[in-house]
């Protein structure tokens, strides 16, 4: 069955009992590598000129999952094989919660966006950590986003990121630092220098990114993400989920909104952030990426790496086999050796 006809299935269903319905089936073949290979024959485009190596990891191409879609690290391997050239599991958080009140994620199909306000809902540390061990190494990197438990207080969050990182750095090829989504009360308010420089000061060897806010000012954006790197940080992840509700008709009064509406709002913040980091670090873009044409914007910005998680929804896979065909093709006609010579030539 192609995506459309399977959409027009999950669409009837409301937005979480489709998503819980796609985990099941997406489980399932996470752990059968028949399936795999099947659909890896399908949608994983494998070529030399789409891989780069970072934190001592090829990634076989730049689009990622965004976090959020694997919060349990059940489907790991399944998302690898329906494209993406990395996986990143979370927002996972120290003891398992069970988020906010339902519903928490609404569709805006004309908009092809989402609004979300899950909460992390997630199986915390211990079960998440016993599930990837079974999986990692794996064949593409792994990378865990973590955040903390909504009701540890804001005063004792470092305690929360400081254990989770103890908890994953053995198993995972990088962290991020979640201290951007709206949905855990007063999680923004960490978005500040001197918690990023408490945060980065722990001792590990695992690269950790910081995963920002779209709704920052650009430069209160810029100051913190510089002063994560000057503290050690190995990348920065922007966008997360925004609050800004005029994005939307008819928005909730709460929640994230994602999607085609945030497209824009996103990559601006990313502009600014690469204008000033592109070359010091690794940057990743992630917000409203729906076609080739937005992921080569992206990725020609100074993104090493994209993610994708609400066009997944709209498109299925096959928009992420379209992207990195695209890339093959612009590669090839503008004589480049490799997708990194790519990254940056509009801003350098
Ligand atoms: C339902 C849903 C749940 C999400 N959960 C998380 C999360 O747990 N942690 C996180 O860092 N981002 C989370 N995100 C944000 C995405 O990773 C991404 O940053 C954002 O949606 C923008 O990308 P997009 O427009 O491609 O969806 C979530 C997004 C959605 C739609």
């Amino acid at each position: 069955m192609n995506y459309e006809n399977l959409k027009k299935i999950l669409f009837k269903l409301p937005p979480e009992t489709a998503h819980n319905l796609a985990e099941v089936v997406l489980s399932s073949v996470a752990i059968s590598p028949k399936l795999q290979q099947k659909l890896a024959k399908t949608y994983l485009v494998e070529d030399e000129t789409l891989t780069q190596t970072f934190f001592n990891k090829k990634f076989k191409n730049p689009v990622g999952i965004g976090a959020g879609f694997d919060k349990n690290g059940k489907m790991v391997k399944a998302l690898h094989a329906l494209g993406f050239g990395f996986v990143e599991v979370g927002t996972v958080t120290p003891r398992p919660q069970i988020g906010n009140p339902r519903p928490r994620l609404f569709r805006f199909v004309k908009e092809e966006s989402l609004q979300n306000a899950m909460g992390f809902n997630n199986d915390g540390a211990t079960v998440v950590k016993e599930r990837i061990k079974k999986v990692y190494p794996t064949d593409f990197p792994l990378g865990i986003n973590i955040g903390k438990n909504k009701d540890t207080p804001l005063e004792e969050s470092l305690k929360d990121y400081h254990f989770l990182i103890e908890e994953f750095q053995d198993i995972s090829d990088y962290l991020v630092i979640n201290i951007s989504s709206p949905n855990t009360p007063q999680l923004r308010k960490l978005q500040n220098r001197s918690f990023i420089q408490e945060l980065f000061s722990k001792k590990t060897d695992v690269p950790i990114l910081l995963k920002i806010a779209p709704d920052m000012e650009e430069k209160e954006a810029i100051d913190l993400c510089v002063s994560a790197i000057e503290a050690g940080a190995s990348g920065i992840i922007a966008t997360n989920t925004s609050t800004n509700y005029s994005l939307l008709p008819n928005p909730q009064p709460f929640g994230g909104i994602s999607g085609r509406v945030l497209k824009e709002k996103s990559f601006k913040l990313f502009k600014a952030i690469a204008k000033e980091l592109f070359g010091k670090t690794i940057l990743i873009s992630v917000g409203g990426i729906d076609s080739p044409y937005e992921a080569i914007r992206r990725i020609k910005a100074g993104a090493s790496l994209i993610q994708i998680y609400t066009a997944f929804i709209y498109k299925g896979p096959s928009l992420i086999k379209d992207i990195n065909l695209a890339l093959l093709q612009l590669l090839e006609k503008e004589g480049l050796n490799n997708i990194s010579e790519l990254v940056g030539v509009d801003i350098k």
